[in-house]
């Protein structure tokens, strides 16, 4: 098992770049591969969760072409061009491919089995399956539907009406995917908006998509047409390296491209209110989402309290929140968190072990956290527990531990962002 030591550094200084945004990489495979004729993919993630994806759409008969760089070239074969696949597709670690595909999937007339890795294969499923099934899908499962492996026999799928209990775009663009293939609106409501990549991708290849306040309608039917999509770099991997030059004493770093649409940026909002100097550049539009050059530079900064709408606009921000947090002036809560508790793994007890075992001061919640600021960490042993942002939060944490980090099980780091001890070396010298 891969395992990572942290030390100290100087000030992280200079200009980096991120890795393509996860969240609309997988959208543009999906979209590309529905839409007649060809996408043209640029800055796309090549990481495991969307190469997943990626290899879930060859398998159904796509064409998709790595040109390299990031660059895709998808023919698309039209909303009813998919091919039954001859084997279980493996979603990997991906919440996202498996939630999206379940209701994509729903509308085909052909049968499919999806699984993944052990800790995607004991996520809940339900969340999904159960909105799907008024719809008419068929749709099986273990637990009652609740873990994958899921099978699922396509048919003919209603338009419905549901008002999802969480803010996930998982539930909602699962429901809206499911509604291409149903006759007339299919609509979603949620308690606060969920990220909204699939509702400004879907309008950017020609679907009719309505969003309104509370919920969004999509119609059933549409033709997309094949588009050029420049994929921004993900905010979410860029969170590290702002929270990284915060804590850092002397630091100024410009992270250039990154994706900043509103239902994704709060953790800019988070680190502001706590007094993090953050500054975006050159705001620009591209492909339908907004992206912006983001300059970051070392900030004194203050405990705060968090919750209600902002927790879905930075859900997976909060493992490298609480290291801000640890940081701070006084203590920060963040609550209304509950969702951390069933992603990659229970975010909240594992940031909570962490952080405690290097020196923090950290409670767990039911529904989040709160963490004491201190000066600095004292270093020590740690496992990622196999998710990808708990090993990046934690490599950040030991920039301001007085003994290094070490961090086992760092290998995960591949499906969101390939490269990240590489930069981080590199940044901290
Ligand atoms: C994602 C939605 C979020 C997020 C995940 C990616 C997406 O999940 O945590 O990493 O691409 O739609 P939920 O929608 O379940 O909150």
């Amino acid at each position: 098992m891969k395992q990572q030591t942290i030390a100290s550094c100087g000030s992280l200084r200079g200009e980096i770049t991120v890795p393509g945004d996860k969240s609309i990489s997988h959208r543009s495979i999906m979209l590309g591969s529905l839409a007649s004729g060809t996408t043209l993919v640029h800055g796309f993630l090549e990481g495991e969760d969307s190469l997943a994806t990626l290899q879930a759409f060859r398998t159904m008969g796509i064409t998709i072409e790595e040109l390299g760089g990031g660059q895709l070239r998808i023919e698309g074969r039209g909303l009813h061009g998919l091919q039954e696949p001859g084997d279980v597709i493996d979603c990997g670690n991906s919440g996202t491919t498996m939630r999206l595909m379940l209701g994509l999937l729903s509308g085909q007339s052909f049968f499919s089995v999806l699984s993944g890795d052990q800790y995607l294969r004991r996520r809940p499923m339900k969340r999904v399956v159960g909105p799907l099934g008024t719809m008419g899908a068929r749709i099986w499962g273990r637990c009652d539907g609740e873990r994958a492996p899921l099978a699922i026999q396509g048919g003919p799928l209603k338009a419905a009406a549901y008002e999802s209990p969480i803010a996930s775009a998982q539930v909602k663009s699962a429901l809206m995917l499911a509604g291409l293939y149903a006759d007339g609106e299919t609509t979603v409501r949620e308690p606060h908006l969920s990220r909204d990549h699939s509702e400004r991708m879907l309008s950017y290849f020609g679907a009719d998509v309505r969003p309104f306040d509370g919920g969004v309608t999509v119609v059933g039917g549409p033709n997309l047409t094949g588009q050029e999509v420049h994929v921004p770099g993900d905010i979410s991997s860029a969170a590290f390296f702002m929270v990284a030059a915060l804590i850092t004493p002397g630091s100024e770093l410009l992270i250039r491209n990154v994706g900043v649409n509103p239902t994704r940026s709060g953790i800019i909002d988070i680190l502001r209110q706590m007094g993090g100097s953050i500054e975006l550049v050159d705001s620009r539009e591209r492909s339908g989402e907004p992206v912006a050059d983001l300059l970051v530079r070392s900030s004194h900064l203050q405990g705060i309290e968090i919750g209600g709408a902002l927790v879905p606009r930075a859900i997976d921000e909060f493992p490298v929140v609480s290291v801000a947090a640890c940081f701070a002036e006084g203590t920060t809560v963040i609550r209304d968190a509950h969702e951390l508790r069933v992603k990659e793994t229970d975010r909240i007890a594992a940031m909570c072990d962490a952080l405690n075992a290097v020196g923090g001061q950290v409670e767990p919640r039911e529904d989040g956290m709160s963490i004491c600021g201190m000066d600095q960490l004292s270093g020590g042993m740690v496992t990622s527990c196999g998710d990808h942002r708990i090993a990046m939060s934690m490599a950040v944490a030991a920039l301001r531990s007085s003994k290094p980090i070490t961090i086992s099980d760092t290998g995960c780091t591949e499906t969101s962002f390939p490269g990240f001890w590489q930069l981080l070396q590199h940044l901290a010298g």
